[in-house]
């Protein structure tokens, strides 16, 4: 048995992700999610429907301190050896600008810097060989048509403290949102270098391609919800980047654990097809700073020195 562990497990595409698992035998799965009653219902459903286990933890990764304490606790589970990891969880907040405790604004927090510090802090327990896969989007390429805005990437310290310009919530979060997707990918490039060098640690960036009806919308307006959750899901048929979250929970599951990719590293996946990424995310010196203002960020300085 081997460990895979998924953030967001609870969610659309973290539920349809450990349905794809099935196909790849001898997985435990642990899922995180926010509520743990609520996590450890879902677990309960999918571990008996699939005849997996899945085990259910609680982690607000809101928190970076609940980050540490997660990691702190991982070897007292006593788990089959930890193979993969799937920075899953995501959030879109487009009702204004909202700070975690830790004085991050929350998407770029949640998105990006949780998963950052877990898979850092991870790493010690992560057994070769292993793999991480960071969600991403496509629409972090302004190159792609998917009607979002254009990530505007200064730095990783003003992504967690944008300043309030005043202009439309709706638009800065959702830039605030592609944004984040860009830093999977950078960070995906960049974990692919450090921890690439002297182990067989794959690091990998995944596009899902649109999934309509998922909870990503929730922030948004009734009108934008409800169009969301039953209309444009008749988009999927389309040969478009449209897909329903069982095709693309199938392809992040073979990313996780199809042999065919061992030691496949450092790329960008349209479900299972490797892509070219956005030309900015194939900026090393973004992807430097962005890993050097994360470890200030997140409390590990020591990270920084990493070429
Ligand atoms: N849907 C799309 O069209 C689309 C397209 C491209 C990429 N993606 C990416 O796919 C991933 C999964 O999204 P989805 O569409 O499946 O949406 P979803 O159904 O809303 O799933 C998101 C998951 O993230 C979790 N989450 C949110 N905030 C959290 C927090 N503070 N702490 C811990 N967990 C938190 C949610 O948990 P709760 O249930 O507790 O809220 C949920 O399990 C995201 O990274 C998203 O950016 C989605």
């Amino acid at each position: 048995m081997r460990t895979v562990l998924i953030t967001g497990g609870t969610g659309s595409l973290g539920s349809a992700t450990i349905r794809g698992l099935v196909r790849y035998p001898g997985w435990h799965v642990v899922v995180t999610g926010r509520d743990l009653a609520r996590t450890t219902e879902r677990a309960e459903v999918l571990s008996a429907d699939l005849g997996t286990p899945v085990t259910p933890v609680e982690l607000d990764l809101e928190s970076l301190d609940a980050v540490r304490t997660f990691t702190r606790e991982w070897p007292a589970r006593e788990l089959p050896p930890l193979h993969a990891l799937v920075c899953n969880a995501g959030t879109m907040v487009v009702s204004g600008l909202r700070h975690t405790a830790d004085g991050h604004e929350v998407t770029f927090a949640i998105n990006h810097l949780a998963h950052f510090l877990l898979a850092n802090l991870l790493r010690q327990h992560l057994t070769e060989p292993a793999r991480i896969v960071f969600v991403s989007s496509d629409t972090h390429d302004p190159a792609r048509r998917h009607g979002f805005p254009a990530p505007r990437y200064t730095s990783g310290h003003e992504l967690a403290r944008p300043a309030d310009t005043g202009g439309d919530p709706m638009e800065a979060g959702r830039r605030q949102y592609t944004a984040s997707k860009l830093c999977a990918v950078l960070t995906a490039y960049q974990m692919d270098r450090v921890f690439g060098a002297d182990q067989r640690i794959s690091v990998n960036a995944f596009d899902p391609g649109m999934m309509p009806g998922t909870g990503l919308a929730r922030d948004y307006n009734p009108f934008f919800r409800f169009a969301w959750k039953y209309l444009m899901p008749a988009l999927t048929v389309l040969p478009r980047n449209f897909h329903t979250t069982r095709t693309s929970g199938a392809a992040l599951a073979h990313l996780i654990a199809d042999p065919a990719l061992d030691g496949v590293s450092g790329k960008y996946f349209q479900g299972r097809r490797p892509s070219r990424s956005s030309a900015e995310s194939y900026d090393p010196d973004r992807a430097a700073e962005l890993w050097r203002s994360s470890a200030e960020l997140v409390g590990m300085p020591e990270l920084a020195e990493t070429p």
